[in-house]
């Protein structure tokens, strides 16, 4: 009679998620009586490591792992397993993916990773009442999307109108937006079209470029054609090198045309490859590598140690994100429970490699500082020097919303 009892416990719920209750129901029989004792606890991570974003899910996985080495794999008493799941940037993996980590795996906690990864598995978290840190998205709804979603990662929102107000300040007064077309793009442009218009300037046209192998070329040429002063740019992750290229072979970096943006664009782990194509390249970023902290000199020389790469901005997202769980689990003494947890997640603060950070506890999304930065070789390398700090930055769009 084991089934009838776990469909009879699965009812009152939605479809979507009768099978995962129904997984969870059933292993629960399979092991009456029902308190299953939890040694250990588990961390599911869903992000992509191979196709076009792997580099991601390589820096997600590293920084994860080298925060558990740093810090052991034992919690309140309790062992910490990570499970780490390669969704392949595509949402419907992603979904999957994070319902076999609840129903067969029982983690505790998720982590989510590229945005429309995180919007499919948003669902499954609600409904399955699972914690859920998103470590790389940096659209702002995505948060909104679950009451058991947390953000370590960034908006785009939050750097894309610094960087417009500092283009104002500075003479900017024609820019043309090159945006990478899907949702962080969309917002890193609807924010900087915002503050710059508000400042007196105009986006004389706004190019979006396919998200997937993009060719920057022809767009690059037609903005070079429209004659601004300033070329606003967003790329993800992992498309930093080839803009740079692009960008250089079209001869746009002896332009004169200033190149801004959100700190994508000088991405620390595609600027040891881009040569001179950057420098003088001015962003507002979350990270830089050679943040001057100790701690952040601790860290990032810790993850070129262990990994052979320079730490970047997406590496902190997945650092962060284990010691907001760890620190959470310390202060619940192990205990699990979401609504708890999630309780205990708002409003924590701590130092970060890249600066102080917090959970601001009305959105559930991270506050931090924006710096910005300007790409100067040092040592034969291209860096992310910062020279101004905004402190404890929200998200632009959702203070919006709120008023
Ligand atoms: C996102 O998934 O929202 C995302 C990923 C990489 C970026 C920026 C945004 O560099």
């Amino acid at each position: 009679m084991r089934a009838p009892r776990a469909i009879a416990v699965c009812l009152p719920i939605t479809i979507a998620a009768l099978s995962v209750c129904l997984g969870r129901a059933l292993a629960q029989n399979a092991t009456t009586p029902s308190t299953v004792s939890q040694d250990s606890i588990k961390i599911g991570i869903v992000i992509p490591m191979t196709g076009t974003s792997g580099a991601v899910g390589r820096e997600i996985s590293d920084a994860t792992k080298l925060y558990m080495a740093q810090h052991g794999d034992t919690v309140a008493g309790k062992k910490i397993e990570l499970l780490i799941r390669d969704d392949q940037s595509v949402p419907d993996n992603a979904k999957r993916l994070a319902q076999e980590l609840i129903v067969n795996d029982k983690v505790s906690f998720l982590g989510a990773g590229l945005t429309p990864s995180a919007m499919s598995m948003a669902p499954m978290a609600t409904e399955a009442k699972v914690p859920t840190v998103v470590m790389v998205s940096g659209t702002s709804v995505v948060v909104d999307r679950s009451p058991y979603y947390v953000r370590t990662s960034f908006t785009l929102g939050q750097q894309s109108g610094i960087i417009a107000d500092w283009a104002i300040k500075n003479g900017s007064r024609k820019a043309v937006a090159i945006l990478s077309d899907w949702a962080p793009g969309a917002e890193a442009g609807k924010v900087f079209e915002q503050n710059f218009t508000k400042g007196g300037g105009q986006v004389l046209e706004t190019l979006k470029v396919p998200l997937a192998n993009p060719d920057f070329s022809p767009f690059l040429q037609r903005a070079r054609d429209l004659v601004p002063d300033t070329l606003f740019v967003f790329v993800p992750a992992g498309q930093a090198g080839t803009f740079a290229r692009q960008f250089s072979e079209r001869g746009l970096d002896k332009s004169g045309i200033k190149l801004i943006g959100p700190g994508d664009i000088t991405d620390d782990d595609d600027l040891p490859t881009t040569g001179d194509a950057l420098v003088g390249v001015v962003t507002a970023g979350m990270y830089s590598a050679v943040h001057p902290s100790q701690l952040n000199k601790d860290y990032a020389a810790a993850y070129k140690k262990a990994t052979g790469h320079r730490a970047n901005f997406i590496s902190v997202g997945g650092y962060d994100g284990m010691n907001l769980i760890y620190q959470a689990l310390k202060i619940t003494d192990g205990n699990t429970d979401a609504d708890t947890m999630i309780g205990t997640m708002k409003g924590m603060k701590w130092e970060s490699p890249r600066g102080p950070i917090s959970i601001d506890p009305r959105t559930r999304d991270i506050v931090q500082n924006i710096y910005i930065r300007k790409v100067e070789k040092v040592g034969g390398e291209p860096w992310a020097i910062e020279f101004e700090t905004f402190p404890a930055v929200k998200d632009p769009l959702k203070e919006a919303a709120a008023n």
